[in-house]
């Protein structure tokens, strides 16, 4: 990913070999600024406020805050204590669970003094793992754009709607959702971006048309009930959103307002694929209406907003009826019903118990390291 032209991860070590360095990503798109993570607290943190936020970047936040957990105190006591802190910071994503199960599965059964160096390095593969993972889903998600741009006149745009950011900043690089955009783009294949804003957080308005701008991607920042419309007109192509968890039978967990967009989808005959890693996948449920727990926020991201005055100031402001109540879920499902394909690392793999088990038949009868219900 580039940031001001320099290639740059969303998550990275600093030179001493025990700070982790992260995006500031509550401050963007008018500020950036990066921070410098200490401590598992500091992780823990940065989490629940969402400094950092992504699926696969809190996994990998959450991984090396365990790390650092143990940097400070190596005990068994110490180490239950961090996983389960890190893990209460946010209920849905299940990266977050699946990277610190991987962490315990590396230092659970060794020597305290071999624990430290055993954690960081499991942190470090997730970053790197997670990275190529993206790249993989970029590969195979550019399929579909090269085949809807083949099928118009030469130049005319291939329009992509997205939803939330699932882009570099939700990830360690590439991001999920954007991947194939950006490699779309990188070879020339002209092609410009719906941007749903995302309310209340706005990730799309503040976060993808950040990135995409960064990448000169060519992108267009819509309200959030806007992309029926366009597709109604044909002005949508394909949508691509990210997950912040598939279930064993392929129902989408994402951020809230997916869903909407899945039905205007299903109705106007556009292809809705969702981009994943295999660590958003959990196999441990099936109906994710049902099962998964979704994350409800404070209302004050509801009922304020900010953003950057004409003098430049940041300012916050309410934009409710004093009194009036709000509702905040962060996050809904969308059937397996509803979704074109899973665009994976491993391929484009039908939303479906019997696919996804096929695909993934390592994961899938793998047992989790520690077994504890995420949230
Ligand atoms: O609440 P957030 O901002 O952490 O939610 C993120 C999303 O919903 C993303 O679209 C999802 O995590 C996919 S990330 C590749």
């Amino acid at each position: 990913m580039k940031i001001n032209g320099k290639q740059t991860r969303s998550i990275w070590l600093e030179a001493d070999g025990q700070t982790v360095g992260i995006i500031d990503q509550t401050l963007l798109p008018h500020r950036y600024a990066t921070l410098q993570l200490k401590s598992c607290d500091d992780a823990a943190h940065a989490i629940k406020s969402m400094q950092t936020r992504g699926a696969p970047l809190i996994g990998a936040v959450a991984a090396y805050g365990l790390a650092m957990a143990l940097r400070a105190d190596a005990s068994d006591e110490n180490l239950e204590r961090s996983y389960a802190a890190l893990l209460s910071t946010r209920p849905t994503a299940i990266n977050l669970k699946w990277a610190l199960d991987e962490v315990m599965a590396a230092v659970r059964n060794r020597s305290r003094e071999e624990r430290v160096a055993a954690a960081y390095l499991r942190a470090a593969k997730i970053c790197d793992e997670d990275a190529a993972m993206s790249e993989a889903i970029g590969k195979h998600g550019l399929k579909l754009i090269e085949e809807i741009a083949a099928k118009k006149k030469p130049g005319e745009r291939v329009n992509v709607l997205t939803h939330c950011n699932a882009g570099w900043l939700a990830t360690v690089d590439w991001g999920t959702a954007t991947a194939p955009i950006y490699m779309a783009h990188d070879k020339g294949i002209p092609i410009h971006v719906w941007v749903d804003e995302t309310r209340p957080r706005n990730q799309g308005a503040s976060l993808t048309a950040f990135e995409l701008g960064q990448h000169g991607v060519k992108h267009t920042v819509i309200p959030d009930n806007t992309g029926g419309h366009l597709m109604q007109h044909g002005e949508v192509d394909i949508a691509f959103v990210g997950s912040d968890r598939v279930t064993a039978q392929g129902d989408v967990c994402n951020k809230i307002g997916t869903y909407l967009k899945a039905l205007a989808a299903k109705d106007n005959g556009v292809p809705f694929y969702v981009a994943l890693p295999s660590s958003t996948i959990d196999f441990s449920v099936n109906d994710g209406v049902a099962e998964i727990p979704i994350e409800e926020r404070a209302g004050d991201e509801v009922s304020k907003m900010t953003g950057r005055t004409a003098s430049g100031q940041i300012e916050t402001v309410t934009i409710t009826p004093e009194g009036s109540p709000v509702a905040n879920y962060g996050f809904d499902v969308t059937p397996a019903r509803l979704v074109s394909g899973l665009i994976t690392e491993r391929g484009i793999v039908p939303a479906n118990s019997a696919a996804l088990a096929k695909a993934f038949p390592d994961h899938s009868s793998r047992k989790p390291a520690i077994k504890r219900a995420a949230g």
